[in-house]
């Protein structure tokens, strides 16, 4: 099993980083092999450095075998410059607007999620054991008792302002500025997305999502009347600005929907300069970002990363994210920083919900304040660190031979490649079966058919009986890529 590199971003030279820029645009399908590359005066143009940075990126790359120079013609690709997850070819670009119809069977893969006779593999749900939940629930029941009767009232659409200053607060090691007026509180991130979705776009619009992406924001697209563009992403950078300006040329897109951190199933992490790419880009098209950030305070042993939202001076980005991931996913609290899109997201709130339920609300922002939740979050990411390494070593170990997994560097959940003969569709009703579950790849796409040997599995929880069911799956997986062998 191979183990996707991360590249490193911050530290490389500038004439690397050009190279990278460049191969990812290659690996990625902007540039087929025998195309021929940009010139190095338009280059140099384009990323802002010497012609003579483009060319020692350019003699990088013939020396890696991805670029090959003609006399008197320029630069030309000799063979994509692939990472482990994008060899097998799934990730080329598509470039049409798809209508979403993987519904059932991402709804089976739902109530299968909340089935506790089943052995949970794939959910994106944490283990209630690392919560803190007797803390919460004294909380919820001391602040119930203080705010007596405002803990049983309406709030106003935009939700408890306590709770609002706090996230404020959280918000500035993520490169924002906010007052607790920029911000709604909604009923998890799922209502936050849906929200921004329904305040930028219109039925029968089209939406760029990175692909594979979360299949709950394919259903929530699909809901909506709206069309899913796919952008394949770098299983470490996720998906690249001159990729998505590409796109943006050749199609009419109506909002652009990312996780830029710690995406799922990815896990990647995309680089600041890439972020800030993205939203000037974005920003000249008018075309709004919705950003879901629900992993970003789960990074394994970086800092906190920014936002995209932190290079937003337009008010272009919708941020969404909630406490699902960190605290109580039960609770159904998260928020959204709408930008110049305030006035709709607060009255599609208040047409559909009025307001948030109050309580949880209150017991949230008496954790956040004097709960220890910085402490609760340093034990969180190193144990999501350990538990993806050993689910790792066990997909490695018990996998069919060629499986390949993305290495994230946030979140806790892992996307696994298997061989291609290997069906994930088949492989999940026969692992149900035997009493497991995990989410099978076809349900991340739009696309029929997409990811069909793939898989995501979760780190959320990890102990001897997960150990075991991934032991149990990777010999199913094993017998099914034997049969197809012969
Ligand atoms: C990327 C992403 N966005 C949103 C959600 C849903 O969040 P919530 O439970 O807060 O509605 C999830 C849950 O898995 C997710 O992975």
């Amino acid at each position: 099993m191979t183990i996707v590199s991360t590249v490193p971003q911050e530290k490389s030279l500038l004439y690397e980083q050009v190279a990278e820029r460049i191969s990812v645009m290659v690996s990625q399908g902007t540039f087929l092999s025998g195309d021929r590359l940009p010139s190095v005066r338009n280059l140099s143009q384009q990323f802002k450095v010497s012609k003579s940075t483009v060319m020692e990126a350019y003699s990088l790359l013939e020396d890696r075998g991805v670029v090959a120079v003609r006399p008197q013609s320029g630069y030309y690709v000799c063979q994509p410059a692939r990472n482990s997850l994008q060899e097998s070819g799934v990730n080329l670009p598509v470039l049409r607007p798809t209508v979403v119809t993987t519904g059932e069977l991402a709804l089976m893969v739902f109530r299968d999620a909340a089935d506790s006779r089943l052995i949970q593999l794939g959910a994106a749900i944490p283990d209630l054991e690392n919560m803190p939940v007797d803390r919460l629930n004294r909380m919820l029941s001391t602040e119930s008792r203080r705010y007596r009767q405002q803990s049983l009232a309406y709030e106003m659409p935009a939700g408890c302002l306590r709770l609002r200053t706090q996230i404020a607060r959280r918000m500035v090691t993520a490169g924002c500025s906010l007052s607790p007026d920029d911000i709604f509180v909604t009923n998890g991130c799922t209502e936050a997305v849906a929200l921004a979705l329904r305040a930028v776009c219109k039925q029968g619009d089209t939406v760029v999502l990175e692909s594979p992406t979360f299949f709950n924001t394919l259903q929530i697209i699909a809901s909506l009347g709206l069309k899913a563009l796919e952008i394949p992403a770098h299983p470490a950078l996720g998906i690249n600005p001159d990729t998505l300006r590409f796109v943006l040329e050749q199609n009419k897109v109506d909002a652009c929907l990312l996780v830029t951190n710690f995406s799922n199933p990815l896990g990647y992490l995309m680089p600041d300069s890439a972020k800030a790419e993205l939203v000037s880009l974005l920003a000249r098209h008018d075309i709004p970002l919705i950003e879901d950030d629900i992993y970003g305070e789960l990074a394994h042993d970086t800092r906190r990363p920014l936002v995209a939202k932190s290079f937003d001076s337009a008010g272009q980005v919708l941020l969404c994210s909630s406490f699902s991931k960190t605290i109580a996913p039960g609770y159904r609290v998260g928020w959204i920083v709408p930008g110049k899109f305030a006035p709709q997201v607060e009255r599609l709130k208040a047409v559909t919900s009025l307001t948030s339920a109050v309580p949880p609300q209150l017991a949230i922002a008496e954790y956040l304040d004097n709960g220890g939740y910085e402490a609760h979050l340093r034990r969180l990411r190193r144990l999501y660190a350990r538990q993806i390494a050993a689910l790792s070593q066990a997909v490695e170990r018990h996998f069919p031979e060629g499986t390949r997994c993305s290495r994230p560097e946030g979140g806790f959940v892992l996307w696994v490649e298997m061989p291609e003969t290997v069906d994930s569709v088949i492989l999940y009703e026969q692992a149900r079966e035997h009493g497991i579950t995990f989410a099978p790849g076809p349900i991340f796409s739009a696309q029929p058919g997409k990811f069909r040997n793939y898989l995501r599995l979760s780190a959320a929880s990890w102990s001897d009986k997960v150990a075991e069911g991934v032991e149990l799956l990777g010999r199913l997986a094993k017998e099914a890529w034997l049969k197809t062998a012969r």
